[in-house]
């Protein structure tokens, strides 16, 4: 059931199909703007849709699962949820790709977007949620804000959009309690 907050709706998606160019533009808006999120620039629409393509089977199978948050017909935000497929590792997964447009940062998307994946995790029985991000970032911030632990990081783990390489922090979040 999708939840609302404002005019911003939050919901699990099962296939990319006719979403592509949105969550692409919203790729390539994150890139543009200096977030290290497995890209460099120059990132072209086309080329940041044709990777979201490229992980339709996941979604569809369920290995990785998608949330967007909608305005109006326009996705402005996605988090996804990829679950460790190992015999050893059911309880786990990796938050991932959190993205919330320029245009309509600081009001609080991040934030919905984060409690969907945790009801999510929580739903398929995951209880040990992990990631890693850009140390200082805005996510580092925002993950601190939102009580996740931070393990520690490592220098020069990622390229930032402009080759510059940057420390990326580790965080969990313990959702067994
Ligand atoms: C990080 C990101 C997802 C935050 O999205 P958002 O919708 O603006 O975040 P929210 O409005 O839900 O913020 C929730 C809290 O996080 C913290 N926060 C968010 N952005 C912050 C910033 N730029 N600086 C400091 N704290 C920040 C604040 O505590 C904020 O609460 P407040 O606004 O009441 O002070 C967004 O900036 C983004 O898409 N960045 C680029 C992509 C990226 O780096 N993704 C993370 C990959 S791991």
């Amino acid at each position: 059931m999708p939840s609302t907050a404002n005019e911003i709706v939050i919901e699990q998606v099962r296939s990319v199909a006719g979403l592509t160019d949105g969550l692409g533009a919203l790729l390539a808006d994150a890139v543009e703007g200096g977030a290290s999120v497995g890209f460099v620039a120059p990132f072209p629409v086309r080329e940041a849709a044709a990777w979201w393509q490229s992980i339709a089977t996941d979604i569809e199978t369920g290995s990785v699962i998608l949330i967007v948050a909608r305005e109006a017909d326009r996705i402005v935000g996605t988090v996804q949820l990829r679950l460790a497929p190992l015999p050893n590792a059911r309880h786990r997964a990796e938050v991932a790709k959190l993205l919330v447009h320029r245009d309509v940062r600081r009001r609080g998307i991040a934030r919905m977007l984060l409690a969907a994946i945790e009801r999510i995790a929580r739903r398929e029985g995951r209880t040990l949620l992990v990631l890693d991000t850009i140390s200082g970032s805005e996510a580092d911030h925002l993950y601190r804000t939102l009580g996740w632990t931070a393990v520690g990081s490592v220098p020069n783990y990622a390229a930032m959009p402009d080759g510059a390489l940057a420390a990326t922090t580790y965080f969990y979040r313990d959702l067994s309690g």
